[in-house]
């Protein structure tokens, strides 16, 4: 980590949109948007209000925005269907033929989807879920590969005004009974497997492991995507294609309120397990919607290609929401980027003629390590704009980005959100804003973000604080749900009236914002957040385990690392045979990703006389091989000096 401040600190290169990209753009000059911005905060309320004219509305709002901290209402009295203004406004219109989906599947099968044809698929759909018995503001859980057919699901469910809560297709059988216990969902909709790295990821097996622990569920629907063979529970399971064929291909949209909720999804906190944001119907379409359109600067003619997952909110807001009610043509791929090797993603923006193009700085560090012959094969002139999410972006990662996949043409957009901004907050806009390796410069239209000291005074130039945003915007998370009190205290109890986001930021002369990191126990690996909490949990959930820490690492492809510390019980040996046990059993208890990367055996944890665990000191130990901060109130140094040693010894 030292080293990446150190680099952003001295960082001052600057690059401009060409006078080609600026032409064309929406927003032009740095002019047009600051005086945009200023108006935009000045009266958030009529900025927004302009914006969201342009989705449909079967009923007027009578009041903007009610706001009594920490609980907003968008577009009062507002009525709409959010699925109508992804896929009926175009399949209605001019788009009705227009590609909504290009899809290709790891095998390399492929698929083009219209918008007739999705408007189709998403009302069977809708017709299937309503014959299951699911009603309005019921819970809908997703586990799907990243095929077609989970974004249509999620439409489906959006259309009947069923919340959906998107699970990972990469999280295990116990986090999806999390999710089902926390959401009390009643309905799920999943696949026999999908395919990730020529494997078949089990998806079904998991959803049967899962109910049978939770017992409230009345229906799986079952897309058949892999074909092996899969059990299917008499009266509960059924196949989705022998679904569709007994409902109809039309469905009257009916209209919800603008706060009627629109999905769940889970994401890590600092404590306990992952919690369920919230998001609504109007505000966050509002939000995603423009977004794309100023962020993305998406025109008619552009392919659009975000390489997230749907289970992560980047596909929820940038593959499903967005890019749908801008009316876009967009990417999807089920599989891995290096599947069959490291050409496959530059091999797909040549064959389908992308335009803008949206991954990771994870995505982007494993690109850098696996080569320049692979994109080099290719021809990427069709790329006009590419963007980044889920982390900050070292600056050699982006100079490669810029340079090797967008030919030193492409104005690169580093998006700083969250799960729970549900649109992206801080960013450059393409065709004006000048950026620099590192940063993702300034905020978004109606988004009043600043870094505060601990006191709640705003941070001098260069001065590292906690990032804020000062006033409601129509895309934040309405809630934990079920948990009223952990959102206030989450989000909304460090300063008065104000969202803090958890993370760790800076400002420079130009008002650019240098994103550092999580300021809580949240780790960020590879774009995914993870709780330690959670993986520690974990671990302790183990019969040979007595206590856990985890913390992480900087790591040069994933960005953090896990590293594990773990004691174990009396009369239990240290072995290799263990540990890898106990990888394997976080990838049981959470999913693959949360396996940590070292484990350590420690005959104790460092601890402070009041036994708590002092976690500050291990991260330092893992990150620089040594402890030289303040560990004056650490308990035994002992346990120091012996962790010190063995974590020498391991390299
Ligand atoms: C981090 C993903 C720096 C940040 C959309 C945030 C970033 C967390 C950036 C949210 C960026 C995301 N630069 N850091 N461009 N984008 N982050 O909820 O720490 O999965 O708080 O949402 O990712 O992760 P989440």
């Amino acid at each position: 980590m030292s080293n990446k401040i150190e680099s952003h600190l001295v960082e001052d290169r600057v690059f401009k949109p060409t006078k080609e990209f600026s032409s064309k753009a929406r927003i032009s000059s740095m002019a047009q948007y600051k005086k945009l911005w200023q108006e935009s905060v000045d009266k958030p309320e009529t900025f927004w209000a302009r914006e969201a004219k342009e989705l449909e509305w079967r009923a007027k709002w009578t009041k903007v925005l009610d706001w009594k901290a920490p609980d907003a209402k968008w577009f009062v009295g507002g009525k709409l269907n959010v699925c109508e203004n992804c896929v009926d406004r175009h399949a209605k219109g001019s788009r009705r033929n227009k590609a909504a989906i290009i899809f290709e599947g790891e095998p390399g099968d492929r698929q083009v989807i219209t918008y007739a044809q999705l408007h189709r698929a998403v009302c069977r759909f809708a017709n299937v879920l309503l014959a299951k018995g699911v009603k309005s503001k019921d819970r809908v859980l997703v586990y799907m590969p990243m095929i077609p057919e989970a974004a249509i699901a999620m439409l489906a469910c959006a259309r009947i005004g069923a919340v959906h809560s998107v699970v990972f297709g990469g999280f295990s059988s116990e986090s999806i009974v999390d999710r089902l216990e926390d959401s009390g969902a009643t309905h799920v909709v999943t696949a026999d497997g999908g395919w990730r790295r020529g494997k078949i990821v089990p998806l079904k097996d998991n959803v049967d492991e899962a109910l049978k622990k939770y017992k409230g569920i009345k229906s799986v629907v079952v897309f058949k995507r892999t074909g092996q063979e899969i059990s299917m529970a008499k009266g509960r399971d059924t196949w989705w294609h022998d679904e569709i064929e007994q409902v109809s291909a039309k469905h009257e949209a009916k209209a919800f309120d603008s706060e009627h909720p629109l999905f769940i999804l889970y994401t890590s906190g600092s404590t306990g397990k992952p919690k369920g944001i919230l998001h609504t119907s109007g505000g966050y379409l509002t939000g995603t919607y423009v977004t794309c359109k100023y962020v993305f600067d998406m025109q008619d003619d552009d392919v659009y290609w975000c390489t997230a997952d749907v289970g992560w909110i980047t596909g929820h807001s940038y593959i499903v929401y967005g890019p749908l009610a801008m009316g876009v043509t967009q990417v999807m791929y089920e599989g891995a980027p290096n599947q069959p090797d490291f050409g496959r993603f530059w091999q797909m923006i040549e064959e389908y003629g992308v335009s803008i193009f949206y991954t990771a700085p994870t995505a982007i560090r494993a690109f850098i390590k696996a080569g320049d012959h692979f994109p080099a094969k290719h021809d990427l002139s069709s790329l006009r704009l590419l963007g980044s999410v889920g982390e900050p972006i070292n600056p050699e990662a982006w100079m490669w980005y810029h340079e090797k996949i967008g030919g030193g043409r492409c104005p690169i957009v580093d998006t700083w959100w969250q799960t729970e901004t549900g649109a992206i907050m801080i960013t450059p806009l393409p065709g004006c804003t000048p950026t620099k390796p590192g940063t993702a410069t300034l905020p978004f239209f109606g988004v009043d973000a600043a870094i505060l000291d601990e006191t709640g005074q705003e941070c001098k130039a260069n001065e590292g604080g906690r990032l804020v945003i000062r006033k409601p915007w129509p895309s934040m998370t309405r809630a934990i749900y079920g948990d009223k009190a952990r959102y206030k205290k989450t989000y909304w109890s460090d300063y008065k009236g104000m969202y803090t986001a958890g993370d760790g930021a800076r400002r420079d002369k130009q008002g650019n914002f240098w994103i550092v990191g999580r300021l809580d126990d949240v780790l960020n690996v590879s774009g995914h957040r993870l709780g330690t909490a959670e993986v520690e949990s974990a671990l302790v959930g183990h019969p040979a385990v007595a206590e856990a820490a985890v913390v992480g690492r900087p790591d040069d492809l994933k960005g953090q690392a896990v590293v594990a510390f773990v004691t174990l019980k009396a009369g239990i040996p240290e072995s290799p045979a263990l540990q890898k046990e106990l990888r394997e059993h976080v990838g049981k208890v959470i999913g693959a990703i949360a396996k940590p990367d070292d484990l350590h055996f420690a005959p104790a944890l460092p601890k402070t006389r009041s036994g708590k665990i002092m976690r500050r000191l291990l991260k330092e130990l893992v990150t620089t091989g040594t402890v030289s901060g303040n560990t004056t109130t650490l308990e035994d140094f002992s346990v120091i000096a012996n962790l010190q040693e063995k974590i020498a010894g391991a390299k």
